[in-house]
């Protein structure tokens, strides 16, 4: 099954609308200058308020699917400071990430909070990023293996997997989060055909061979082609790297030449 590669990035609480419309500007320079290969999705995530100047930039045609960083696990309410799936939609976002290891570390959301947000986003029909990953004690006590399963079951309880079609996980080991330390190979081959297993555990092997899985932390244009080339990393959520939009571009480039023609 071919799996059209996903590169986005994820700008954190990061550029302003004015930062982020000269980014888009960037990026379309760059594109003019040297076309993306077919057959690669590119994404962002930027912040709340940048979301109108990105989505602007789409509709006037800059290859991108525009992301939500978060959302709340209702549809509307007395949640102050919180944003909505339906806000959401409305303002162009097609995608949503959903628990982020920021999320989870310093905002103390929990499985079954992601787990919620997970069935309001997939039955309002804005398809989740669903970020899992180990902490560093956890791998050193051999306990990723473990930590991946439940986060994936658990993330994923409130849904049927026949309402899944359009997920995205995306593997970030919480220690190579803005570290510069990136996972190796082995590492993130073997934690990804992890994952599409423990998928295939629930959602059946003609999904998980359709699923997307991404690797995070700390991707930059100098490691992305060989984490690339694993065969079940499907694409990148990028943090730091991706605040430039050449930086971007560089990794999304080097995704898409491994890209099936
Ligand atoms: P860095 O690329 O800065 O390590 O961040 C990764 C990440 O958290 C993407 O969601």
């Amino acid at each position: 099954m071919t799996r059209t590669p996903l590169v986005a990035g994820n700008w954190k609480m990061n550029h302003t609308p004015t930062q982020a419309a000269a980014w888009c500007d960037a990026l379309r320079a760059e594109l003019a200058a040297d076309e993306l290969p077919e057959g690669i999705e590119l994404g962002v995530a930027p912040a709340f308020p940048a979301l109108p100047r990105v989505a602007a930039e789409i509709e006037r045609g800059l290859p991108l699917t525009l992301i939500a960083q978060n959302a709340h696990r209702e549809l509307s309410g007395a949640f102050t400071g919180e944003v909505s799936v339906p806000m959401l939609l409305d303002v162009g976002c097609r995608r949503v990430i959903l628990g982020h290891s920021e999320r989870r570390q310093l905002f103390g959301e929990t499985d079954a909070l992601i787990a919620r947000k997970v069935r309001t986003a997939v039955d309002n029909h804005l398809p989740p990023i669903l970020c899992i990953g180990e902490t560093e004690q956890e791998r050193e006590a051999g306990r990723t293996e473990v930590v991946l399963e439940q986060q994936l079951q658990r993330g994923l309880a409130e849904v049927a997997p026949e309402a899944l079609d359009d997920l995205v996980v995306a593997y970030e080991p919480v220690w190579a989060i803005g570290t510069g330390r990136v996972a190796t190979s082995d590492q993130v081959a073997a934690a990804h055909a992890f994952v599409r297993a423990t998928y295939a555990a629930i959602a059946g092997a003609d999904r998980a061979a359709g699923l997307r899985i991404l690797y995070g932390g700390s991707v930059k244009p100098g490691n992305a082609a060989e984490l690339a080339a694993i065969g079940d990393v499907d694409g990148f959520l990028v943090g730091g790297a991706s605040l430039e939009a050449e930086s971007f571009l560089a990794i999304a480039r080097a995704m898409a030449r491994t890209a099936p023609s």
